[in-house]
């Protein structure tokens, strides 16, 4: 087989078999094909796409790379979640506790930020002794013990994923919806999870910007999902401004316990948070029906045993569990800074991707993959869309430690004279 003869076929927009495809994702991991062989067939995919079967053909290459985690061992359908991710997003850091709560194991790998996102496991690390880089031994125990289990992916699992994605990185070929549901599923079909809901974000702060191209993906991931068969369910969500009031990794750990404690119950981001939770729920055979799974969610938060998981959890991951109520033990920011709003009016747009990056250069991200990371800095911000705002009024509040981003509110942040509705927050789900 030649690597020649797989471009020059999906070049004139031919069908790749699955041994081709095999082929090729073995030699990629394994640095027996070229770089710039697989840059020009990614290339390729991204112009002619792939059909179902290639999909699923690349999707089980890329699980095979590596190693396929076994979570049998613990009773019961164990259940994951995936975001694809947007600025201000802690969702899962809420969510876990509240589904082990509800008596579905739930067990998740998560990624380290890059560029104007933050990661899971960045937030974790906020949390003084969390170890969050977990052997799977410490895995299993985690989720034995307390229903919850968290780790940054291991090196192991899917490295044809790594080394395509790195690729893809470089060659602007990331936005291919084949590309992103092989790379997203063969994750978290290895993760050895038995049920799985996505989170497919969709607008100006997404990598989906058009809820058709959202629903394309979402549709493309739950059918390479059911064809292995994983219960899943995909919630198309907005993604418009950044989700809730907090940026940056120990204030996001803040507004996550907030929410776990049954603070700002009424937020976009407890709301979505909560069902995203009852979805697992359901999805995890913890629940009949949705309106039961939301109101055992609804239970756990307000009677405490969420906020009781999240305690034994970290406890059990070595953190320490004085910090979830006492945040003077979380790292901390030396200076704030106010920005304000340049007009009177109604706020229309808030550009998360550059508040993402403002926050990236306060500290609380990366520029580049092994940069160091500031876990105190980042932004709180006080605007929502449709909210009415007077000219002087407080926008966001910038938190650092000695660096200084440059905001713009006046190109970041819309505010118009006329009055402005915004969408809601779950556009449609994928079953
Ligand atoms: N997240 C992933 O893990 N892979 C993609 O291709 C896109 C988002």
């Amino acid at each position: 087989m030649r690597m020649y003869d797989l471009i020059y076929t999906k070049k004139m927009g031919g069908t790749l078999t699955d041994e081709q495809i095999g082929f090729w994702v073995r030699g990629a991991a394994d640095g027996t094909v070229a770089d710039e062989q697989s840059a020009a067939l990614l290339m390729a995919i991204c112009w002619r796409g792939m059909d179902t079967a290639e999909t699923l053909a690349l999707t089980l290459a890329m699980r095979d790379s590596g190693t396929r985690v076994d979570l049998s061992s613990v009773p019961g359908l164990k259940v994951d979640k995936h975001s694809t991710g947007g600025v201000g997003d802690k969702t899962t850091l809420i969510l876990g506790p509240i589904v082990a709560a509800c008596g579905v194991p739930c067990a998740m790998f998560s990624g380290r930020g890059l560029g104007h996102t933050g990661g899971t496991v960045d937030k974790y690390a906020a949390i003084p002794g969390l170890q969050v880089e977990l052997s799977l031994d410490a895995f299993l125990h985690s989720l034995r013990q307390t229903g919850f289990a968290n780790s940054a992916q291991t090196a192991d699992i899917c490295p044809a994923d790594r080394k395509l994605y790195a690729l893809r990185d470089l060659t602007a070929t990331v936005e291919s919806i084949p590309l992103i549901t092989a790379s997203i599923m063969s994750k978290k079909l290895a993760g050895g999870a038995d049920a799985l809901v996505l989170d497919v974000k969709c607008g100006a702060g997404a990598f989906m910007k058009t809820l058709d191209d959202a629903r394309t993906l979402a549709r493309s991931m739950v059918a390479v999902g059911r064809a292995h068969g994983l219960k899943l369910k995909a919630l198309l969500t907005r993604m418009e401004e950044p989700l809730g009031h907090a940026i940056g990794n120990a204030l996001e750990v803040m507004e996550s316990v907030a929410i776990l404690k049954g603070l700002h119950g009424d937020s976009d981001l407890a709301r979505m948070s909560l069902r995203l939770a009852a979805e697992m729920v359901l999805v995890g055979g913890g629940a009949q029906t949705l309106a039961e799974a939301e109101a055992r969610v609804a239970q756990c938060v307000a009677g405490g045993q969420a906020m009781a998981v999240f305690r034994d959890w970290v406890t059990c991951n070595g953190g320490d569990p004085r910090a979830l109520d006492d945040f003077s033990l979380l790292p901390g920011y030396s200076e704030s800074m106010d920005v304000t709003a340049p007009a009177s009016g109604v706020i229309h747009a808030i550009d998360s991707r550059s508040l993402g990056m403002l926050a990236m250069e306060l500290g609380a991200g990366r520029a580049t993959r092994n940069a160091a990371l500031d876990l105190g800095v980042g932004i709180t911000v006080h605007a929502r869309v449709g909210q009415a705002v007077r000219k002087g009024e407080r926008l966001l509040t910038l938190h650092g430690n000695g660096r200084r981003g440059n905001p713009l509110p006046e190109t970041w942040i819309t505010i118009r004279p006329e009055p402005c509705e915004p969408a809601p927050w779950l556009l449609e789900t994928v079953e």
